[in-house]
């Protein structure tokens, strides 16, 4: 019988807490003896994180948005068949943050670039392959740019101010039009979305994901309950 593994990913604005909360599914599922695959994009492989430094990290250079796009599917496109494909052909579960719908909600909804371009686009890079189960992890903007300074702050125990990333410097407008980009993203594929209000609290969302997960795999309440908590 042919293996075939699981692709869930993780999507959110700024500072929706969705780094938090993947490793904190991937140990439950480890305790439930499952094998996880956690990964994030961009920034996934060696050329990957090669690319996030072009794209993330704050430098004075101007970027056209076709050119931070095509960055974007390199970075999937290694992603792709250095971890991802050889993860699903062994039947792992890839837990990922961020993916495709990120460059529909960045570069389509935010930069404003021809959504179905971007879909072609992307189909070129992608293969097929496409989340079983996506987080989107929602917050209203200030929220999420307050919990990303907060977490420069802690990182670097100074002022954030002028250590954002080149997204988290991006005005306010940008960053709403991306959150109702993830929306109507999420309105047009109810079957594969499962919406997080994020302002909740990390403990809360912590048991929304894995009742979700647990609910995606067919596990009954008290049997994997008794096995991870
Ligand atoms: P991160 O903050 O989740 O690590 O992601 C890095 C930034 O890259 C974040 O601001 C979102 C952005 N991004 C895009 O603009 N397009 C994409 O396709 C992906 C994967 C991320």
């Amino acid at each position: 019988m042919r293996k075939k593994g699981v692709l869930i990913t993780f999507e959110g604005v700024e500072g929706s807490g969705k780094s938090t909360q993947l490793p904190l599914l991937s140990d439950h599922l480890k305790k439930l003896g499952l094998e996880v695959v956690v990964t994030r994009e961009p920034g996934g492989t060696a050329l990957g994180k090669e690319v996030r430094s072009l794209l993330v990290e704050k430098k004075d250079w101007s970027m056209e948005p076709i050119a931070e796009l095509f960055l974007y599917l390199s970075d999937r496109a290694q992603h792709i068949a250095e971890i991802l494909q050889p993860a699903l052909q062994s039947g792992k579960i890839i837990l990922c943050d961020r993916f495709s719908d990120a460059t529909l909600a960045y570069q389509g909804y935010g930069r404003g670039l021809p959504i179905q371009e971007i879909i072609k686009a992307n189909a070129l890079v992608t293969k097929g392959i496409r989340p079983s189960l996506t987080f989107l992890l929602d917050c209203p903007i200030a929220m999420g740019l307050w919990r990303a300074n907060q977490r420069v702050l802690k990182v670097l125990g100074a002022s954030p101010l002028g250590v954002e990333d080149r997204f988290e410097k991006e005005p306010t407008d940008f960053h709403q039009r991306v959150r109702q980009g993830y929306l109507e993203l999420a309105k047009g594929e109810p079957q594969r979305f499962c919406v997080i209000d994020a302002s909740k609290s990390e403990e809360e969302i912590r048991e929304e994901i894995l009742q979700e997960v647990m609910r995606f795999f067919g596990l009954e309440d008290r049997r994997w309950r008794l096995l991870i908590l």
